[in-house]
């Protein structure tokens, strides 16, 4: 069931129209549906009973704590890059053994934190970082777990931005080097081998680079074994795709059976790291136009957000569908939804037929859970927007929107400019 849907002619989240939120609100702002987010964790969970799983969200997608939180009461772990999702993570409740490291940049005040923060494992991105994280380990008097994220050479079919997994990406290991890794892993005092990772883009459509992948990486377990190095976490990592436009991503069914026929026999415990697929479609944007315009070959909606709130249209290209808040018997018209930003990449949507949008009108760009505010910045000092959740009739701000004082805080001017 879908928790974004018209009522008569008004957008409502679950049981709340969007024009209440947006009254008392504000625009711009991110909405999230309570209902949706759960339903996307435990379909998604819920794939795959059968084999021994932890589904670690990916916190890129979408970090802000009262989704982190939500997910961590249904069970969620968290898949991190930084020490700052760390720091949300635990903040949110989530236990951190439940926590995996990814990430091709770890430093060291980071790898020592998730250190003694006693994380799941780091998926190890190089040697050398395999050889830091056994040298604070050791500092540390710990035991790192560790898995190789491997590269397995395997075109997603994707966005060239988001795919991870080919050998010209900077992800992973390859698998002849991964194979190195592990012996070194095996004889180094103070890592222990726990796991093999891989992560080979996002907005996948399609099963077939997933199982490339898995096959790959089993393949590579049987190998370890040979060597009596043994595996006990598959990570999958995430990336599968949802619908935007006319995608039509494999379902969860589909995506997970691949999956759990593969590890079904086997003593392997699964992770994944599902990020876009749990928040994507349970958020929207909410942004109001102020003007409109028209030059001799174009029509311009100019709204109130842009590409500082939401940045992947300017980034990828990405389609995010524009809907009316309140939809009236308007005609249809031919745009670009702009924003306020000098930019001329600051466009939510490039010659878009979208119901004629007047100054004052809400509209609503679908699809902004994934990605969304988690990429806003402050260009042209603009205010971060408010992030609103919302549980049947009720509405929450879980994130206030930005002051003029919060754009300053921590700046301060030299003494030897002052005069
Ligand atoms: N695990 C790792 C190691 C990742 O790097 C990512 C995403 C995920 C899991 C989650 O992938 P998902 O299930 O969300 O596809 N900013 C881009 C997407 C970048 C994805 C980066 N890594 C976008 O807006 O499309």
């Amino acid at each position: 069931m879908n928790h974004f849907i018209y009522h008569k002619n008004e957008l409502y989240c679950e049981d709340v129209p969007v024009q209440k939120i947006a009254q008392e609100v504000g625009t711009p702002f991110y909405l999230y549906s309570h209902a949706t987010l759960k339903r996307h964790f435990l379909a998604f969970d819920g794939a795959f009973k059968g084999v021994q799983r932890l589904v670690c969200y990916s916190a890129k997608a979408n970090a802000n704590m009262a989704i982190l939180r939500l997910l961590k009461s249904l069970g969620s772990g968290l898949d991190i890059v930084s020490g700052g999702e760390l720091f949300r993570g635990i903040k949110a409740g989530i236990s951190p053994e439940k926590i995996v490291y990814s990430g091709v940049g770890k430093r060291i005040d980071e790898i020592d934190y998730a250190l003694d923060s006693g994380i799941l494992m780091f998926n190890v991105e190089s040697l050398e970082e395999l050889d830091l994280i056994d040298k604070r380990a050791g500092l540390l008097k710990k035991k790192a777990p560790v898995a190789i994220r491997v590269n397995p050479d395997v075109d997603p079919q994707t966005h060239h931005y988001i795919s991870t997994g080919l050998k010209k990406n900077k992800f992973g290991i390859d698998i002849k080097t991964a194979m190195e890794g592990y012996k070194i892993a095996g004889g180094l005092d103070n890592v222990e081998v726990i796991g093999i990772d891989c992560h080979i883009g996002s907005q996948i459509t399609k099963v077939q680079p997933f199982e490339e992948a898995l096959k790959s990486l089993k393949t590579l377990v049987t190998d370890l074994k040979e060597l009596r190095i043994k595996i006990r976490y598959l990570d999958m990592g995430g990336g599968l795709g949802i619908t935007y436009d006319d995608e039509s991503p494999p379902d969860l069914g589909e995506y997970a059976k691949v999956i759990v026929e593969s590890l079904k026999k086997s003593e392997l415990k699964l992770i994944l790291e599902p990020g876009r697929v749990i928040v994507g479609n349970a958020g929207i944007l909410v942004t109001r136009a102020l003007y409109r315009k028209s030059s001799s070959i174009k029509e311009f909606v100019i709204v109130d957000a842009g590409m500082n709130d939401l940045l992947r249209p300017t980034l990828y290209n990405a389609f995010h569908a524009i809907k009316p808040v309140v939809k009236s018997d308007n005609k249809l018209i031919n745009a670009d939804v702009v924003g306020p930003i000098c930019e001329s990449g600051d466009f939510l949507a490039m010659d878009r037929e979208i119901p004629d949008a007047k100054n004052g009108d809400l509209l609503a760009v679908m699809s902004a859970g994934a990605y969304a505010f988690a990429m806003s910045s402050n260009y042209c000092s603009r205010l971060k927007v408010a992030e609103v959740m919302v549980k049947d009739d009720k509405f929450y701000v879980a994130t206030q929107r930005q002051s003029y004082e919060d754009l300053v805080r921590g700046e301060s001017v030299p003494p030897f400019i002052n005069i």
